[in-house]
């Protein structure tokens, strides 16, 4: 199946317009939908210096739709997407998150969870537990995505809820800002503690 074809099953274009690169683009989409997911993962670094170039719409739509292959509970997709846009609402987030300055990058989501949406028989305890779940896999999707776009990010999870929540007008949870943008430069792999500490197996 050519790459195209891929893109319209996931991706209707009636929905996500601008998704198809423009001809000239084409050697880095193929190169894209052919990354390895391994690469991805253990090459993505979280990044806080982003250059001050826009983002191509069809790398941004791809993001989205990336976000949007996310398992979600009931498959009810209980998360909503806020992309903002104006560069004065981004530095009402920065203040937001604990005046952490890259949070005014590029592209910035802020991902909210959202119970109403799952239409499950459970407490709502429950509901806003699987919508928080929901928002928190899609952005990570959504960040890996941006890494095999040649892209970086960083994870906010440090900002004041309330605050967000009046800045960008909505009721629902932020669970996460992902900001994300062209790396000034590439970091290597972090560290990380072995695997064998990591992992407890269970037995009885
Ligand atoms: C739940 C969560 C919250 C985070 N919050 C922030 C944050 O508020 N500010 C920040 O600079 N980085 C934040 N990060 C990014 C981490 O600091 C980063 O992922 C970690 O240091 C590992 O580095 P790496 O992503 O380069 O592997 C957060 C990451 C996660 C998963």
């Amino acid at each position: 199946m050519d790459e195209e074809k891929i893109l319209e099953r996931m991706f209707p274009s009636d929905i996500l317009p601008n998704i198809y690169p423009k001809e000239t683009d084409y050697d880095d989409i193929d190169e894209i939908l052919n990354s390895n997911i391994f690469n991805v993962m253990l090459n993505r670094r979280s990044q806080r210096k982003f250059e001050d170039k826009e983002i191509e719409t069809w790398k941004i739509e791809i993001i989205f739709a990336a976000a949007d292959t996310a398992p979600t509970a009931g498959g009810f997709q209980g998360f909503e997407i806020f992309h903002i846009i104006k560069e004065e609402i981004k530095r009402k987030l920065v203040t937001a998150a604990n005046n952490q300055p890259y949070v005014n990058a590029p592209m910035v989501l802020v991902f909210c969870a959202n119970h109403n949406r799952i239409k499950m028989n459970f407490s709502k305890d429950i509901l806003q537990k699987f919508s928080v779940q929901d928002a928190t896999l899609a952005a990570s999707y959504a960040q890996l995505a941006s890494h095999a776009l040649g892209l970086s990010s960083i994870w906010i999870g440090m900002f004041d809820e309330q605050s967000v929540k009046n800045i960008i007008n909505t009721d629902l949870q932020p669970s996460s800002i992902l900001c994300v943008g062209y790396p000034k430069k590439m970091l290597m792999p972090k560290p990380k503690r072995k695997l064998t500490d990591l992992i407890h197996n269970v037995y009885d």
